[in-house]
């Protein structure tokens, strides 16, 4: 079987360098972006040292919010002569502390918006005719609070129910391809540090502990739709 390949955007640290070393440990090839260019080598070297052999690792530094980092990342892809997943990890939590909806300052909402939303439908566009012809997937992740009223959550919550309601209506248009939204819960990253600044987040579960729930998704091709990574781990299944 020819080796499968998967585009992780936001691969640098966080949940999209644990996926994206949990892919190559299952045998991908992959394509990572981030816009910090030495973290992101960094990420590289790690997540080829995980694939058994050494998987391919192609690393392109870029804000996927530029249309010409985007087209990087498709040329990449079609160069390469595939793609079977396209993951849209890469996401930023908007103003921080977490302002009211009341003050949101509207240019941080607009980020927001930007890259939870704009920027992953519009790199589906580009690759979404590799995926077709591979039978691929989308892998958008997207979080509880949009679905949830948590105070202060109101501009990444609302970016991210956006960005569900767009995979929920790809998935009704593209049936060769699955489309999965999914909440991978509290991680101990960056970001929920930024959204709880000063606070010790030290037991929240590390991104590690959720690859095998969007490893399953992604191996077995579960239908599409929107699922909760708890849900998809061994323990619960
Ligand atoms: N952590 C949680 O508790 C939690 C909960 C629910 C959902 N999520 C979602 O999980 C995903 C990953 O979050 P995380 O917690 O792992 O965040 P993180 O630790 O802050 O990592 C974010 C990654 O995305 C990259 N990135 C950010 N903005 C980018 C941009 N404009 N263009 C390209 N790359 C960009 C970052 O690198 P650079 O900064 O160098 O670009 C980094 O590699 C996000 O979609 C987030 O909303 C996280």
């Amino acid at each position: 079987m020819e080796t499968q390949l998967a585009l992780v955007t936001g691969a640098s640290r966080g949940l999209g360098r644990a996926l994206a070393a949990g892919l190559a440990r299952e045998g991908y090839d992959l394509i990572i972006d981030a816009r910090d260019a030495a973290a992101l080598d960094a990420a590289a070297a790690q997540i080829r040292a995980a694939g058994a052999g050494g998987r391919t690792v192609i690393a392109i530094p870029g804000d996927v919010t530029d249309p010409a980092h985007r087209l990087e990342l498709a040329r990449a892809a079609e160069l390469a002569g595939r793609l079977d997943v396209l993951v849209n990890n890469a996401g930023t939590l908007g103003a921080s502390p977490l302002p009211a909806l009341a003050d949101y300052p509207p240019d941080e909402l607009r980020t927001a918006f930007e890259v939870n939303v704009i920027a992953p439908i519009a790199l589906i566009q580009l690759v979404l005719p590799l995926l077709r012809a591979a039978g691929g997937a989308v892998l958008n992740i997207t979080s509880d609070a949009a679905v949830e009223a948590y105070a202060g959550w109101g501009g990444y919550g609302a970016a991210k129910a956006a960005l569900e309601q767009a995979s929920n209506v790809l998935a009704a248009e593209e049936l060769a391809v699955r489309v999965w939204w999914a909440d991978p819960g509290d991680l101990r990253t960056d970001m929920h540090q930024r959204a709880f600044p000063g606070e010790d987040i030290s037991d929240r579960p590390l991104p590690e502990s959720v690859v095998p729930a969007f490893v399953r998704l992604i191996t077995e091709r579960l239908p599409s739709g929107r699922y909760r990574a708890a849900h998809l781990l061994p323990a619960v299944r």
